[in-house]
């Protein structure tokens, strides 16, 4: 199967795809666009500062330094407040934006933002609604969602909100917030959706390999792919499923763990780089044995120096 014309999104994570991560994985893959972790709209604008933190690509026309355009996400309750923070994350820089209605974080629950949000499709509409009436017409307003909050009793209401409210694409994670992030994702709901609304529709969840992308297409009926912790565990694996390429071997794996540790800034926390290693390798070891070996080596690890040399232990070809 073909999918050189499949549009891949990089998925966001807090905590875990940040602009470094989204550096790397963008380099090494033909990704359309990224989506950064969220930014938390209480009340009031969010200062500056905090979007360039968060994307710090707004400095260099929102988009990595390969050229893949990053797009700012915004996660609130507020109608007016959400419109005007989108307003700002546009001004500074940001293509479109997107808003989140999957979290499942409890903090970000209980001050009924994120997946909360899909217990009442009325807000995710005039939230919708309100961002598409302050961001210029050219620029997109996108929407994430789970398939419910319980159940997936209230996913057609969802859906036409998020139609009828004018979002430029929806990216569906096939789950609801009560199965988390618990296998499988339940395609067939995309598939629905697809058929349901004329809004473009991205699917996501569960892929980590191209056999899994081809399914994930059949199955949801669109071309458009979001990947998360699968972009992690293989880091080539939007070329995977586009190209047909091979998954990097243990060396080029290697060598990129090498090269990220070169991109950690220096002078940061102690512990940054190996718990920011460990971290990633958490994902890796899903899908190479040998990410198991070096992880539990780096347990005992903190200075880059010897970090780097335990991977280094580790490259067959020098
Ligand atoms: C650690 C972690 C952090 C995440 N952070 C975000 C986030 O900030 N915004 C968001 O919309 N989704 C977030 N997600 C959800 C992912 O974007 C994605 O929808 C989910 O992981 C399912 O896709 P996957 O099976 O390909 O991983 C996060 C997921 C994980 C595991």
């Amino acid at each position: 199967m073909i999918l050189q014309e499949n549009p891949i999104i990089l998925a966001p994570m807090e905590g875990v795809i940040d602009a470094l991560m989204r550096d790397l994985l963008t380099s090494i893959n033909d990704y359309d666009l990224c989506v950064t972790e969220f930014v938390r709209v209480v009340k009031g604008l969010v200062p500056k500062h905090v979007f360039k933190k968060i994307c710090p690509e707004l400095l260099t026309n929102g988009k990595t330094p390969n050229g893949t355009p990053v797009r700012v996400q915004l996660l609130g309750q507020h109608p007016q407040w959400l419109a005007e923070n989108a307003l700002r994350a546009i001004e500074l820089g940001s293509p479109g934006v997107d808003l989140n209605f999957g979290c499942p974080a409890p903090t970000v629950n209980k001050s009924k933002g994120g997946a909360m949000l899909l217990k009442t499709p009325e807000v995710i509409y005039q939230i919708i609604n309100a961002c598409r009436e302050a961001v210029p017409d050219n620029l997109e307003v996108s929407a994430k969602i789970r398939l419910g909050w319980e159940d997936t009793a209230q996913f057609n209401e969802i859906l036409s909100a998020v139609e009828s409210a004018g979002a430029s694409t929806l990216a569906i994670h096939a789950r609801t917030k009560k199965q988390g992030y618990k296998a499988p994702a339940h395609w067939q709901y995309i598939g629905q959706a697809t058929s349901q609304i004329t809004t473009p529709v991205i699917a996501n969840g569960e892929i980590w390999q191209r056999d899994d992308a081809i399914k994930c297409i059949h199955t949801s009926k669109t071309k458009r792919l979001m990947l998360g912790r699968g972009a992690l565990a293989t880091p080539n694996l939007a070329n995977v499923v586009k190209f047909d390429e091979q998954p990097m071997t243990n060396d080029e794996l290697i060598h990129l763990l090498i090269h990220f540790c070169h991109q950690v800034p220096e002078g940061v926390k102690e512990h940054y780089l190996s718990s920011r290693l460990k971290q990633w390798l958490k994902y890796v070891r899903l899908q190479y044995p040998i990410a198991q070996l070096i992880f539990d080596e780096l347990k005992y690890l903190h200075q880059k120096d010897d970090i780097l040399q335990c991977l280094d232990r580790y490259l067959i070809t020098k």
